[in-house]
């Protein structure tokens, strides 16, 4: 009796977590873009194993791939490519899609997004809050979070407003001259900021408890934009003028989506907005380094924007920190895993090499000098944070898999496709680090001493000298002209588009419809897009 009362509430527990990592295998299995594995279903797959597999692996065996993984960690920093090609010998990575992750090497167990590493323990822990929603359905609510503003009143552009946390010991209009650093960090596929933002500040803690730093947490500061999309709008996150995007768009800096704007924004613009703010605005006088910080699909979106940034004054005093992505942006053509059947390889998020299909952000710097783009990414800071247990597929488009069959193989196959380059792997400016004992876990990976000293103590003291030339490659080339169906060109302003009417006007009645057209014009209620859908209705029926 007694023990069947005692294993009731495990096997509800178990036919829940079933219950809920088949219905994540069926939405994945709909074609949505699934770059990130559910941790659910890596779990379920992985204890399925667990037990057989332990038993298989003596002690012995377990010590020596210990020490395997430790001797490629120790390398990592002299020869990054050595390292990454020893990643290439271990057991069950080169081109494997569907290892079982070591869960019995995991310095950390389960996610580790919930406690302070066992080795810092002394260290205060701050959880995550909660709101209400999914991410498959979108978000109720941005919660608020102790230890940070939720700022909802900042218009980067005329009627859009980007919501971001920040910790507060930013003080609006007062004296923030003691901030010496700040951490803008993305978050996973599900959007949720509040969770990153979270966990990085945690990570902090760790800096500011250790004397030998020098650093106190009025020094930092943690920034964590909060990308919505069509779904956080549907189910009431979004509020009014708050800008959103389209699925995982924002990864990739696509456009934003909100209705009934003319102008939409890249979230590349949007990141490029903080940084100008931070580095420009003259409120942060002894800012010194701004570092860019994402797991997962946030080290994606981290790592596309350090290629595609447009280039700023500040950025010798940029840094990015990529985590454990799904996928890369490639910056040669050729794959390590080849595959004729696959269709545009090299387009963008996944490569550059069909500039039509970059976002709007960077299309024309791609258009006009991609090696310029290849050659700045490399001069860049880019510090690359790789767990050596993470052998889980994530990103299951063929585009992905021709990266390589999962993180780890995609991430090694990386930093060797840049050893292979002319120059070799960027040595003075990017770094590696292969992390023992850790496979997709967010915090455990930030929380590593490597990262750690990557995210928070490299240059804290340290400004460089700005950049005079500013420019892009794609400066030069003039914005294309929209195209309205039927292949009808719109016009720069509304002046032009009377102009060339006017010159077109022989027709009495083109000249008739445009006086016609005059009082909406210049109506008192005028606005951006109200021109627009004139333009557009009044085109559709002129022709
Ligand atoms: C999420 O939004 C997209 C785009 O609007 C939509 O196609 C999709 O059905 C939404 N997903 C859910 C689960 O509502
Ligand atoms: C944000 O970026 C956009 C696009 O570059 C620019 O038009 C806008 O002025 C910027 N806003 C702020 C507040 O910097
Ligand atoms: C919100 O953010 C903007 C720009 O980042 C800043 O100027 C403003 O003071 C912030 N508002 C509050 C209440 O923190
Ligand atoms: C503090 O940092 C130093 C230098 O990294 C390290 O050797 C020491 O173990 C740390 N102390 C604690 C209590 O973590
Ligand atoms: C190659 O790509 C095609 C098209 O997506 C896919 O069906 C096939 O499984 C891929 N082959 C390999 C070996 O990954
Ligand atoms: C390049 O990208 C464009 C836009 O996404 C697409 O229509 C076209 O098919 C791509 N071309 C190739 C060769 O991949």
């Amino acid at each position: 009796m007694v023990n069947l009362f005692s294993t009731l509430p495990l096997l509800s527990l178990f036919s829940l977590t079933l219950a809920l990592a088949l219905s994540h295998a069926s939405t994945v299995s709909q074609g949505e873009t699934n770059p990130v594995p559910s941790p659910l279903r890596l779990r379920a797959l992985s204890q399925a194993s667990l037990s057989q597999e332990d038993s298989l692996r003596s002690h012995l065996q377990k010590r020596q791939d210990q020490d395997q993984y430790q001797s490629i960690a120790n390398e990592d920093e002299t020869d990054p490519v050595k390292a990454a090609t020893d990643v290439q010998n271990l057991e069950g990575i080169p081109g494997v899609t569907d290892g079982s992750t070591r869960t019995d090497l995991q310095i950390t167990k389960g996610e580790g997004n919930t406690a302070q590493l066992e080795k810092h323990s002394t260290v205060p822990w701050v959880a995550s809050p909660d709101t209400g929603g999914d991410p498959t359905y979108g978000w109720t609510a941005l919660p608020e979070m102790e230890g940070f503003q939720l700022n909802r009143t900042w218009e980067v552009q005329q009627g859009m407003i980007m919501p971001f946390y920040i910790t507060d010991n930013y003080r609006p209009g007062q004296d923030n001259s003691a901030i010496k650093r700040a951490i803008i960090s993305f978050p996973g596929k599900p959007r949720d900021s509040w969770k990153y933002g979270n966990l990085f500040r945690n990570a902090l803690a760790v800096i500011n408890a250790n004397e030998t730093y020098g650093i106190s947490s009025n020094q930092v500061l943690v920034i964590s934009p909060a990308w919505m999309n069509h779904n956080d709008s549907a189910a009431g996150a979004v509020r009014d003028g708050e800008l959103y995007w389209h699925g995982s768009q924002w990864m990739k800096g696509g456009n934003s989506r909100n209705p009934g704007l003319t102008d939409s924004i890249s979230t590349f613009s949007v990141l490029d907005n903080f940084t100008d703010w931070l580095f420009l605005s003259g409120e942060f006088p002894n800012l010194n380094q701004v570092v860019i910080a994402g797991h997962s699909m946030g080290g994606q979106a981290t790592q596309r924007y350090a290629l595609i940034k447009k280039q700023k004054s500040y950025d010798p005093n940029m840094k990015y920190w990529i985590g454990n992505p799904g996928s890369f942006a490639w910056l040669t053509e050729d794959r390590p895993y080849p595959n004729a059947t696959c269709s545009e390889p090299d387009d963008w998020h996944y490569g550059i090499g069909n500039y039509s299909s970059v976002v709007k952000y960077a299309r024309n710097d791609i258009k006009a000098g991609k090696q310029e783009v290849i050659d700045r990414y490399r001069s860049r800071k880019v510090h690359y944070a790789f767990g050596l247990l993470d052998n889980g597929k994530g990103d299951t488009h063929c585009q992905a898999v021709m990266q390589g069959g999962n993180h780890l193989d995609r991430g090694s196959r990386f930093i060797m496709m840049l050893g292979g380059m002319d120059g070799g792997f960027p040595i003075g400016t990017q770094t590696v680090d292969f992390i023992p004992g850790v496979s997709h876990q967010d915090y455990p990976m930030m929380c590593a001493d490597e990262s750690l000293e990557k995210l928070f103590l490299l240059d804290f003291n340290t400004k460089f000298p700005s950049l005079t030339d500013v420019s892009n490659p794609g400066d030069t080339i003039k914005p294309k002209k929209k195209k309205l169906p039927g292949g009808k060109k719109t016009f720069d302003t509304p002046e032009h588009e009377r102009v060339a009417y006017s010159l077109l006007g022989g027709s009495l009645l083109l000249v008739a419809v445009f006086f016609t057209a005059l009082p909406f014009l210049f109506s008192p209620n005028f606005d951006r897009f109200e021109t627009h859908s004139w333009e557009t209705e009044s085109k559709r029926k002129l022709l």
